[in-house]
């Protein structure tokens, strides 16, 4: 059996959205996303992935050439996002150490702050783990604060302050030059990250967001919402008080067979960044022209489409384009959204991207979620790790 609660139901009930972002504690005000660095086998090839396949923009890079013995960087940017690609150039040390346990996977969550020493204190009083003590680095351009804290597994905040910074990217990187710009393919900015964290772990650090960082919950989904014969999962979605910060956290809930937040939890060898959601203008243009550049998608049957109209209502879209890309919709009381997710990214089965375009919608696209698992269910079949 499949269970899916409206999303409206939960609206209408204790979760409305107006209040809880009032309620949001704003001790810790967070202007964005600031960057998301990953620790990978080989940044250099990676970052061509990106280029090639997501239209990401040569930014800045740091290394050999950079006075870097140990480490190098490259950075990624689409217009907000900016991607910082990260690998060890010597053996030992911490980033081999999270490579090898983790495979290729998010470290760095970092967000952008006015004042990082503020944001350090404030949330190291409140219980979190610290990270890095508020460090100031400078060159020509300027100087830049940094903090950071620890959250769920080997992840961490970093909080940036760069108000007084005109650089490219962070002191002591320089502009990386590239003969090889493909075009970027509309990714706007990160609309949410997703964290997938161990059984029964979900409330422990929804708790870690709300009393730690201020961020109030505005939607929850019990297996009872979401669920098919195979997979389920609890979840919940987090979100700072301007609404710009956006965390939906997951954890495993028995089924007849291994859920994908277990299949994760395996291969990542614990909770970790299972999906970073970018958002887009023209669903339709970004998921072909990604397509086109080798990005492979989760397939979604052809049936998910026959009474699609029925679910959703009216749509601006034409259905056989939405069908002809697989392209999700879900609508919620505010207006509909557009999704898609690319199957995983990595060698591991654990992180992937979603493409979302909002249409008003504020949710999540639960009500895709039975055709989105079974998608995921059926590459998981391929894997044997059902
Ligand atoms: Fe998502």
């Amino acid at each position: 059996m499949v269970h899916i609660k409206k999303l409206t139901d939960l609206q209408n009930t204790e979760y409305g959205l107006k209040k809880i972002f009032e309620d949001a504690e704003d001790f810790l005000p967070l202007l964005g996303t600031d960057y998301v660095e990953l620790y990978v086998g080989n940044a250099k090839q990676t970052a061509h992935f990106y280029k090639t396949a997501f239209g990401f923009q040569s930014e800045a890079f740091a290394g050999l050439e950079t006075g870097l013995k140990d480490r190098v960087s490259y950075v990624l940017k689409q217009n907000k996002i900016r991607l910082v690609l990260t690998s060890p150039l010597i053996k030992g040390g911490e980033i081999n150490r999270h490579i090898e346990t983790h495979g290729d996977g998010v470290k760095v969550i970092a967000l952008w702050v006015d004042d990082a020493t503020k944001s350090f204190e404030e949330t190291t009083k409140r219980g979190a783990k610290p990270y890095m003590q508020p460090t100031q680095e400078e060159d020509e351009n300027g100087s830049v604060v940094r903090s950071g804290i620890y959250t769920y597994g080997e992840t961490i905040h970093i909080f940036v302050e760069r108000k007084n910074y005109n650089g490219v990217f962070l002191p002591n990187y320089k502009k990386w030059e590239s003969h090889y710009n493909p075009e970027p393919v509309g990714l706007k900015f990160i609309d949410h990250m997703v964290g997938n964290v161990g059984w029964n772990e979900m409330k422990k650090w929804c708790e870690f967001y709300n009393k730690v960082m201020g961020f109030a919950q505005i939607i929850s989904f019990t297996d009872d919402d979401v669920s098919t014969d195979y997979t389920a999962l609890m979840s919940k979605v987090m979100s700072n008080g301007n609404g710009r910060v956006k965390f939906p956290i997951n954890e495993p809930a028995e089924g007849k067979k291994k859920s994908q937040i277990e299949e994760y939890l395996d291969f990542y060898n614990g909770p970790g960044v299972q999906h970073i959601a970018v958002a887009t203008d023209d669903i339709v243009s970004t998921v072909s022209e990604m397509r086109d550049r080798g990005v492979e998608f989760l397939y979604v049957p052809d049936e998910y489409y026959d009474d699609l109209l029925d679910r959703v209502g009216e749509i601006d879209e034409d259905v056989e384009v939405l069908k002809k890309h697989g392209i999700l919709i879900d609508r919620d009381e505010e207006g509909y959204l557009l999704q898609l997710f690319t199957k995983t990214i990595v060698d591991r089965p654990t992180m992937f991207f979603e493409v979302i375009q909002r249409k008003g919608a504020q949710s999540f696209g639960v009500g895709n979620f039975k055709a989105l698992f079974e998608a995921i269910e059926r590459e998981q079949g391929l894997r044997g790790t059902l």
